[in-house]
């Protein structure tokens, strides 16, 4: 049995990832963004042991995300499984500067990564559309070229590949992972995906709590239970380090050694 926090468990893989988890005997700590979507998460999966509330699209929301999870003890694994919009048409900034994609999908994961008591195990989820961008880091924000949302949301999901392989080259005591869950239609990928959305929540799942040998690899890039080539440019521990900074500059929180 392992304690397993996932966050944006309200809804999608994570509501999924956490009822798989309890129906295996795990126990799990749900997330919601405000206490009425973590009742929301408590109806949908009632067998979760507790449940924190918390904005991950503000520094202040995502601080408070952190001191609610280290009040419940350490965690065997942490799923960084919420995030927003693969085609948001505007540029909106939910701190200064910043805007809700970068916010949520990447500066939380961040966040929650350097603040929580840290597990054994780390899961960062990603998309397939990650392998087609090239990371932007004197532009992460976008705030010198025309938004484009499509794009944003791949280079966010490029920088989770990058925060996991970070994690895993730096603590070496840790197993960090990313992976891709297709492309399914959750209230993120619309009622026309693809992909199964059966098998989707079940690798996230699989990382942070199976005895198997291949899920307890780390610094790998994982779709449906099996490794996949990530876009290259995410091992390169310049690019690493580069993402590392600037999440540093824009929390305030130093990422430990
Ligand atoms: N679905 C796909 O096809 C697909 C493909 C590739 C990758 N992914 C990745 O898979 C992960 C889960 O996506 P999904 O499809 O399950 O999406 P979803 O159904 O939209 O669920 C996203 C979850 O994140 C939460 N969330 C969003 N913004 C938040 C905020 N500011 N503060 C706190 N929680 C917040 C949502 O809360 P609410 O319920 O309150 O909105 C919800 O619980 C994401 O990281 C996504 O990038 C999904």
């Amino acid at each position: 049995m392992a304690r397993v926090f996932i966050t944006g468990s309200s809804d999608g893989l994570g509501l999924m990832s956490a009822q798989l988890l309890i129906e295996q005997g795990h126990e799990v700590v749900l997330h919601g963004r405000n206490p009425d979507r973590t009742r929301e998460a408590r109806k949908r999966a009632p067998g979760a042991q507790n449940a924190v509330s918390g904005d991950l699209s503000t520094i202040a929301g995502t601080k408070s995300v952190a001191e609610a999870v280290n009040e419940l003890g350490r965690f065997d694994a942490v799923i960084h499984n919420a995030g927003i919009g693969y085609r948001e048409p505007r540029r909106v900034e939910t701190e200064p500067g910043i805007p809700s994609v970068f916010a949520v999908n990447v500066l939380a994961p961040y966040m929650l990564t350097a603040l929580i008591e840290r597990p054994h195990r780390l899961v960062y989820l990603s998309s397939g559309m990650h392998h087609g961008v090239r990371p932007q880091m004197d532009d992460l924000l976008w705030t010198r070229r025309r938004w484009n949302g499509a794009a944003a949301y791949a280079e966010s999901k490029l920088c989770d590949v990058l925060l996991a392989f970070a994690v895993a080259r730096r603590w070496k005591n840790v197993l960090s992972n990313a992976l891709e869950p297709g492309w399914v239609p959750t209230k993120m990928g619309g009622p026309s995906a693809p992909d199964d959305l059966h098998l989707a929540h079940v690798t996230q799942s699989w990382l942070a709590t199976s005895v198997d040998k291949l899920a307890r690899s780390t610094d790998e890039y994982f779709y449906h239970q099996r490794l996949r080539e990530p876009n290259p440019i995410a091992r390169d521990p310049e690019v690493q380090d580069e993402l590392l900074a600037g999440c540093e500059d824009l929390s305030a929180i130093l990422f430990p050694d």
